[in-house]
């Protein structure tokens, strides 16, 4: 069955109100406080391909060359040859790149955690890898596995030793950016299903309730209000 892990060309976002501060950023925690010079203390990315640094790679199978080769010399669990803007992004704010959730070797955990994985959809696709074409972690299971993230990385913090220092700290929760890119696999699902056009556009008011209903569910385990606006963007 084809597979669709590259990166495409639909990506969902919420925005702040209009606290952009970069191009691809959407929930911030502290909208009230939202700093305007973009300094966040951790970074939780939730998404497909577009974002993805390692969870399909640790799970299914991994890239292979040409990915990786411009920067990274040898495939790093990125579906490009470089970077991606999530790279970018923890980069400028001085953080390690971020460590994928599912990657248990390595991952280093202080300044935020890596949901997204290639081929995730937000609304359940039609068929999972490994003998389907979509990665099983769709939006809501992302949000499931951030949950048990933000308690256990408490637990593992107060028992210390070596892994303590691997997690972040309790507050950064609440002040980290949050990035979702998400929903092309949606179309693409659907598109490579045969269905109409009226039909894929016609899904798409589910696909953003979805959504909407998942950023909803993040900010309420942070006990923020937030005030979202949705976009669609297409890139490519
Ligand atoms: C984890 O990342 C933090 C922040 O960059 C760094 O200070 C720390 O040394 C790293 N820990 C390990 C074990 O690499
Ligand atoms: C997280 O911890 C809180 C408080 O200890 C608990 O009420 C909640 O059920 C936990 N959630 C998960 C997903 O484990
Ligand atoms: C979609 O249509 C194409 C062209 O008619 C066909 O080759 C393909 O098998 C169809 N795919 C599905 C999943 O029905
Ligand atoms: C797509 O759906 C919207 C409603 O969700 C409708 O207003 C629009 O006309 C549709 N466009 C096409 C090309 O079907």
């Amino acid at each position: 069955m084809k597979r669709h892990y590259s990166p495409g060309f639909t990506s969902m976002a919420v925005s702040l109100t209009s606290l952009l501060c970069l191009s691809t950023v959407f929930l911030s925690s502290n909208l009230v406080f939202a700093s305007k010079d973009c300094k966040f203390p951790a970074l939780f990315n939730f998404g497909d391909s577009n974002s993805d640094t390692g969870g399909l790679a640790a799970t299914f199978e991994s890239p292979v060359p040409p990915y990786g080769e411009t920067y990274f010399h040898m495939p790093a669990g990125r579906f490009s040859d470089g970077r991606l803007i999530v790279d970018f992004i923890a980069h400028s704010f001085g953080f390690p790149y971020l460590s994928a959730y599912l990657n248990s070797l390595r991952s280093n955990f202080s300044h935020g955690a890596n949901f997204a994985v290639a081929a995730s959809t937000i609304t359940p696709p039609s068929s999972i890898l490994p003998q389907g074409g979509y990665s099983p972690f769709e939006l809501d299971v992302q949000l499931w596995q951030f949950m048990h993230f933000k308690n256990q990385s408490q637990i593992v913090k107060k028992l210390g030793g070596i892994f303590a220092d691997l997690m972040p700290e309790e507050e950064y929760f609440a002040k980290a950016l949050y990035m979702f890119d998400i929903g092309q696999n949606d179309l693409g699902d659907r598109i490579f299903r045969n269905l109409s056009i009226e039909e894929v556009n016609a899904s798409v008011p589910d696909i953003v309730d979805s959504f909407t209903t998942n950023v909803k569910v993040i900010s309420l385990s942070l006990s923020v209000s937030l005030s979202l606006s949705l976009i669609i963007g297409i890139f490519d």
